[in-house]
């Protein structure tokens, strides 16, 4: 189970006060998106939608760090009991179920990128995951933004890695997923989107 979206706002304010920085108003406007969209998808609830948004992240409680965030963010919400929650914590950088794809730098133990490795191959996402992976890609700590933007912007800082393309097929994908249960683009369902894409 997860927390109800009290308890899940004050454990990323605790995280935020830990190790401030952009990543929690990241955070904030991933759950809005995720809420949003959700609200409008038969089989979502939108509440933990909203919640699993939010607690993505959350590894980064444990300071600057690239992929360790990931395994942090595990092992922090397995240890509360929020199984799915934990799940997202690693799932929302691997649109594509191959430890290979990240673009980021795998900063921890080699024990913890062997259990990665190993439960990113084999686990079964289902919608919540993937519309987090969605929403990841679409907001910045200043709010929501062209996914297109997001991706030059991100290239442009880390360069091109053999996986780019690929993954930027499958958050394309992804997104005409949802287009199609909610019936409109996501874009009409993020506030400000346009100003900030814009700006
Ligand atoms: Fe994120």
């Amino acid at each position: 189970m997860e927390p109800d979206r009290k308890t899940a706002k004050c454990a990323l304010e605790e995280a935020e006060r830990l190790n401030p920085g952009g990543w929690a108003d990241h955070s904030r406007y991933v759950a809005m998106a995720c809420e949003n969209i959700a609200l409008h998808c038969k089989s979502l609830c939108s509440e933990r939608a909203y919640i699993l948004g939010l607690l993505h992240d959350i590894g980064r409680y444990a300071g600057v760090s690239s992929e360790k965030h990931l395994i942090d963010g595990y092992y922090y919400c397995m240890e509360k009991g929020w199984e799915k929650a934990a799940q997202i914590c690693i799932t929302h950088a691997f649109m594509i179920q191959d430890i290979e794809t990240s673009i980021g730098v795998f900063d921890m133990e080699e024990k913890d990128y062997q259990f990665m490795k190993n439960f990113i191959a084999h686990a079964e996402y289902d919608d919540y995951d993937r519309l987090v992976q969605l929403c990841d890609a679409l907001a910045l700590p200043t709010g929501f933004c062209l996914l297109e933007k997001r991706f030059v912007d991100v290239t442009v800082r880390y360069g091109v890695h053999h996986a780019t393309v690929e993954r930027w097929k499958k958050i394309l994908e992804i997104k005409a997923y949802f287009e199609n249960e909610i019936g409109c683009s996501i874009y009409e369902l993020l506030p400000g989107v346009v100003e900030n894409s814009f700006k």
